[in-house]
């Protein structure tokens, strides 16, 4: 059997990780400012989370939601207390797009209502619901297309204000990310939040803040709007919550009434998977890490806004996004293998940064050498 073909590759295999660092199977040595999509957290083969996780195997990895696991009310007391949100309830799953997927559900199940408003470059993941509130009608199969969804472009007020006056009683869901990812590092407006938040509690509809990329300390604050002071009724995170374990979850408001059989999953808050969540919150937690986030994050931009040939720089903490030229398309691919750099992209020409939180500022001076040297080739 061959694999089926969905993915463009780089030509390079990796081998062993280490920190903020990833190695090739010829011994090549590459700094990885790009946590394979945001996903490496604390850092590759992190020594506590490697521990925790042999240990956890050694006694049992799985057993399924039919059983009492304590281990799942110890995620949720950390998360409480690391995001600040001690009243939510928390409901785990496997990814990103099965964290959406239950947050636009359960909207649906409290309001009784259908519609959702979700915006122009937001990317929520590839499954039925979450592919449908996601703007790109490339990866939409007819099956998903849905007409309860309704797209406003991103950041406007009124748009978003004359979409509650017209059919707000309808209006199940407002989903969107504090900072979209996919889209190219677009920051959402404090007063657009604000205002996502005053008509949805005006009209009994559900705020999904959609962390799944922004979110779990990687802008510096736990979650992103937080940086707003807004308060979203489901959280939805993924990426790094398990440092590349497969977990997602949903951080559900103390208004929502949970009851049997609402929800559920064969593989979400396994053993194995929450000793995963449990030493990524640990490690952040007893590292500083948000702290770390906001300090080299706020260095790399800072600097990054200095470099000649740089149209724009945006983002939060260790969530970055610089905006080149048309004719410097290349500077990702030589930035790979020529400095032996990962980093992301996003249309039309922009290069993501989404680093392991515990970077450090030698990490950082080593990219912004390389970065420089590369732009003055142009
Ligand atoms: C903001 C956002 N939401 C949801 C998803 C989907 O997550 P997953 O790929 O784990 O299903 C992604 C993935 O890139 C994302 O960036």
């Amino acid at each position: 059997m061959k694999l089926y073909d969905v993915y463009p590759l780089q030509s390079i295999e990796i081998s062993k990780g280490l920190g903020s660092y990833v190695f090739d199977v010829n011994d090549t040595k590459y700094l990885d400012f790009y946590g394979g999509h945001a996903v490496i957290s604390i850092g590759h083969t992190h020594p506590h989370y490697v521990s925790r996780l042999k240990n956890q195997l050694d006694k049992i990895g799985f057993y399924s939601n039919s059983i009492e696991m304590p281990l799942q009310q110890q995620v949720a007391s950390m998360l409480g207390e690391v995001s600040g949100l001690y009243d939510y309830q928390l409901f785990l799953c496997n990814s990103g797009a099965e964290a959406n997927e239950n947050a636009l559900k359960l909207a649906s199940f409290h309001t009784s209502r259908k519609r959702v408003i979700a915006f122009e470059g937001a990317f929520h993941g590839r499954t039925s619901l979450a592919v449908s509130v996601t703007d790109n009608p490339k990866i939409i199969a007819p099956i998903n297309e849905n007409s309860n969804v309704q797209f406003l472009p991103f950041n406007d007020e009124v748009a978003l204000e004359q979409a509650f006056d017209m059919f707000g009683e309808e209006i199940a869901a407002v989903i969107v990310e504090g900072i979209q990812g996919v889209g190219g590092i677009q920051v959402a407006n404090p007063s657009f939040l604000s205002k996502i938040r005053q008509l949805t509690t005006q009209y009994q509809s559900v705020f999904i803040a959609d962390e799944v990329q922004c979110g779990y300390g990687r802008t510096g604050e736990f979650y992103s709007i937080q940086h707003q002071n807004v308060q979203a009724d489901i959280y939805t995170m993924a990426k790094g919550m398990g440092n590349g374990f497969p977990i997602g979850a949903i951080a559900v408001s103390p208004l929502f009434k949970p009851w049997h059989g609402q929800l559920g999953t064969t593989f979400g808050g396994n053993h194995l998977a929450c000793v995963a969540a449990l030493s990524v919150l640990e490690v952040i937690q007893g590292e500083n890490l948000l702290d770390n986030a906001t300090k080299i994050g706020t260095y790399l931009i800072d600097e990054l806004k200095q470099i000649q040939g740089v149209e724009e720089v945006r983002g939060i903490g260790l969530m970055i996004g610089i905006e080149l030229p048309v004719q410097m398309s290349e500077v990702r691919k030589q930035l790979l293998f020529e400095d032996h750099i990962f980093t992301g992209t996003a249309n039309p020409n922009v290069i993501r940064l989404l680093p392991p939180l515990n970077i450090t500022k030698m990490d950082a001076d080593f990219f912004l050498e390389a970065f420089k040297k590369r732009l003055q080739q142009y």
